[in-house]
């Protein structure tokens, strides 16, 4: 059992690591290609709160498992063992009350390309595949990179909350040509963590329509206090049976750079045509560090992840108090589940080219714009609050001047 205690207001320099989040920033250019170009570190230096990624050193016991196999100096091709399996299905068990029996586990380079795969194994060019925007940008590319159509059911915005439109997900599930239904839950950017009525409402039109649902699940550990994930399949086995679940440790616990995944599919048929499709394109084995750190993870992290999941609760409540008393413009969309808060900025008044201006240029704050979600999304930011809270405190503040046009008060740390 893990019994260290995490400071987790501690700021951890990421300079020298490859870090996309730290290091980088996504751009694209005219024809909308991402281009990732080199962050620009000075005395106001931008603080880069976009892309999935915690800022938080990961659970003691992922550490030094990762530490144990780097230290076998031979990294050959490795493949997930029993005890890997056990793992991923005892942290289900414990953690969300699932049942997942091993033989269901394919094991992934990540979400992302297994999204790819899942659009190619079941579409046909020109066929449609359907997510509900605001929503997480490859679940676009995922589509369009693989000549498949979008067709997008938009969250309902009601009063503040997002909600889904019933009435027009069974209108798009009837076109024939929609054979895959995309869910993320909880939901980025609009923070949901959606509950068991909606979720099995969303099922059984799917199921109705024989469209079948591949549930990203990559955020259910995250689900903030207050609020309880209920994993898409373990609702009953008939939903189960037409359900591709993608989940990962690595929003979890902060290990995305390993490229570790698992899909989790009950239904032998789907699991045949999404191994098939694995085998399409080239993808076998796993890599060995990611493995040690996941089955670590999944045995050991329990105690860490509530440790997060409270001070990321506490990140909410004084990003929500600072918009609340000093931010009058932008509203914070309630946030049940994952990290990233979507800020409705609609407020300001400034359109898409002169709302980045304000936080990239003014407040040196570095966010995921809303219209990288969709159309959806205009007017909107994603603010990624996995950070030290003096971070976050010193982001609000900048923002808060820039927005009435003032210098930013100089903050303790802010130098380069
Ligand atoms: C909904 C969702 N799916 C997938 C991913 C990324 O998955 P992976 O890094 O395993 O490719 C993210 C990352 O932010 C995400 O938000």
């Amino acid at each position: 059992m893990d019994t260290t205690h995490y400071d987790f207001d501690q700021e951890l320099d990421r300079r020298g690591t490859n870090s996309l989040k730290w290091e980088f920033f996504l751009e694209s250019d005219a024809v909308g290609r991402r281009l990732y170009t080199e962050a620009a570190f000075g005395a106001d230096r931008m603080l880069p709160m976009w892309v999935a990624d915690m800022d938080f050193p990961a659970p003691q016991p992922v550490v030094d498992a990762v530490l144990r196999r780097a230290a076998h100096p031979i990294y050959g091709y490795a493949v997930p063992d029993p005890d890997y399996y056990a793992a991923v299905c005892g942290w289900m068990q414990r953690r969300h009350g699932w049942a997942v029996d091993p033989d269901w586990i394919v094991v992934s380079p990540g979400v992302v390309p297994a999204l790819y795969m899942l659009v190619r194994a079941f579409c046909r060019p020109g066929e449609k595949v359907l997510i509900q925007p605001p929503v997480y940008p490859p679940f676009f590319s995922a589509v369009l990179h693989n000549d498949a159509v979008v067709a997008a059911n938009p969250l309902i915005h009601d009063g503040g909350r997002y909600r889904m439109d019933f009435a027009d997900l069974e209108a798009k599930l009837a076109d024939p040509a929609v054979k895959l239904a995309i869910l993320c839950s909880p939901h980025n950017p609009v923070g949901r963590v959606w509950t068991a009525e909606e979720l099995r409402r969303f099922g059984e039109l799917c199921l109705a329509h024989g469209v079948v649902v591949v549930a990203d699940e990559i955020h259910g550990d995250l689900a903030l206090p207050g609020h309880r994930f209920v994993p898409f399949a373990s609702l009953g086995d008939e939903l189960a049976q037409n359900t591709v679940v993608c989940t990962a440790p690595s929003k979890t616990f902060n290990l995305a750079g390993l490229k570790t995944a698992n899909l989790i599919v009950p239904n032998p048929e789907l699991r045949q045509q999404v191994v098939r499709a694995y085998v399409r394109s080239g993808f076998f084995g796993a890599n060995p560090i990611g493995l040690a750190a996941a089955r670590a993870a999944y045995t050991c992290g329990e105690a860490w992840l509530d440790q997060v999941l409270a001070y990321l609760d506490g990140n909410r409540r004084a990003l929500e108090a600072f918009a609340a008393e000093r931010l009058p413009q932008i509203a914070v969309t309630p946030l049940e589940g994952t990290y990233l808060a979507w800020l409705d900025c609609r407020g300001l008044g400034l359109d898409p080219a002169a709302l980045k201006r304000l936080w990239v240029e003014g407040a040196r704050v570095y966010p995921e714009m809303g219209t990288s979600f969709g159309a959806e999304g205009e007017g909107f930011v994603r603010l990624n609050i996995a950070c030290p809270r003096p971070l976050l405190m010193e982001a609000l503040a900048r923002l808060e001047a820039a927005v009435n046009g003032r210098q930013p008060a100089a903050c303790a740390g802010a130098e380069a």
